[in-house]
């Protein structure tokens, strides 16, 4: 697989590449039987269909991985925090009122609720070819917190940042259990078969500097020394997204086998300065997509001559938005591919 041999510290030339929410609405086979479904974390417990979805950007795109469909909010589900999805108006949730309220009791039922994906996970495994890597991923504790503090999507995440100077002991312990849960459910995807395991810190930049070793890099990593302890050995792909030259302490305090590169990072800087031994992904701006042509060349050959001597996996800075047209999907893996 050479997916996972780029991750266990081989340069491969062309670089493996598959794209930040390839299953999903930009899809017009996705938004078929998405409709079938309208409630969203119905859709994601729902394995047959979930698996689906996960093959569909292999079959059209052959991309060297998949990525298991789900969600990263499925663990604030399993956590009992009332999440539903509104149409246009993105997740809600029931808001914790403090970090220190979330009833310990709550993660004993974990694995039960979150079994389905364990199902989507086998089923899509033994329908991969097996040049294709599937991935699990889960969210980390502070993106996660970001959601069940706000009840939602936020835009300047004022309330658990206030929490970190104002509550700091319920934080430390909100992390910890969230550390528990999201080990437990990455070591449930990769026993079901996930080859890679992948956690995203999507807002880890409203982190304050000074609060990123001990809220973003430590919980990562204590996640990362659970699944190792558990015998689980898959590769891991982090993604502290827009931490800027945070990058470098996470890249020495977290024993990962990639760093995922933001769009808004110097793809050149992460070369050059990141462990060189340590994978990099990244780092197209997912609006290239929507234009491409010389532009979009342009932005593909700089990361690929940035990452040329170092394991590389071509991937956006993050998700693929629907209005792009798939056409240039086929664009950038011909540009990538060298076809
Ligand atoms: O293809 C893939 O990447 C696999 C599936 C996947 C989804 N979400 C499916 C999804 C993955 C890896 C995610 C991760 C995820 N979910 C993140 C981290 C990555 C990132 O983008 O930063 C975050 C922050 C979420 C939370 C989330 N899920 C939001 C904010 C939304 C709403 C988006 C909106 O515009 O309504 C979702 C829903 C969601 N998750 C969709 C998909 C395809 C769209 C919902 C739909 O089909 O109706």
């Amino acid at each position: 697989m050479r997916f996972t041999d780029c991750l266990a510290g081989q340069t491969l030339s062309p670089p493996p590449i598959w794209i930040m929410r390839q299953a999903g609405r930009y899809l017009a086979e996705y938004r078929a039987i998405r409709a079938t479904t309208p409630d969203f974390i119905s859709f994601c417990l729902s394995p047959d269909k979930a698996c689906e979805v996960t093959l569909q950007p292999i079959r059209r795109f052959g991309f060297d991985a998949a990525i298991v469909f789900s969600d990263i909010l499925l663990v604030p589900w399993a956590l009992d925090r009332n999440v539903h999805f509104i149409a246009g108006d993105g997740p809600k949730l029931t808001p914790l009122l403090a970090p220190d309220t979330l009833c310990d009791t709550l993660l004993d039922g974990l694995e039960e609720k979150l079994a389905p994906i364990a199902n989507t996970i086998k089923k899509a495994r033994a329908a991969l070819p097996k040049e294709t890597a599937l991935i699990g991923f889960s969210g980390s504790p502070w993106t996660l917190i970001t959601y069940m503090a706000e009840g939602g999507s936020s835009r300047d995440f004022t309330i658990p940042r206030s929490w970190l100077w104002s509550q700091k002991a319920g934080m430390e312990k909100l992390t910890a259990q969230l550390v528990e849960a999201i080990s437990r459910f990455l070591a449930l995807q990769a026993t079901a078969g996930a080859d890679v395991l992948m956690l995203f810190d999507s807002w880890a930049s409203a982190v304050p500097a000074d609060y990123r070793r001990e809220f973003i890099s430590a919980p990562t990593q204590a996640i990362i020394s659970n699944l190792r302890a558990r015998g689980i050995n898959q590769p891991i792909i982090c993604f502290p997204k827009q931490i800027g030259e945070t990058l470098i302490p996470f890249a020495h305090e977290v024993d990962c086998q990639c760093v995922a590169i933001d769009h808004n990072t110097d793809i050149e800087w992460a070369a050059k300065t990141l462990p060189p031994n340590m994978a990099l992904q990244g780092n197209l701006d997912p609006l290239a997509l929507i234009s491409s042509g010389d532009e979009m060349r342009r932005g593909v050959e700089k990361i690929l001559n940035a990452c040329r001597t170092r394991p590389h996996i071509f991937n956006l800075g993050h998700g693929i938005t629907p209005p792009t047209p798939t056409q240039h999907v086929e664009e950038l893996l011909a540009l990538v591919r060298g076809q």
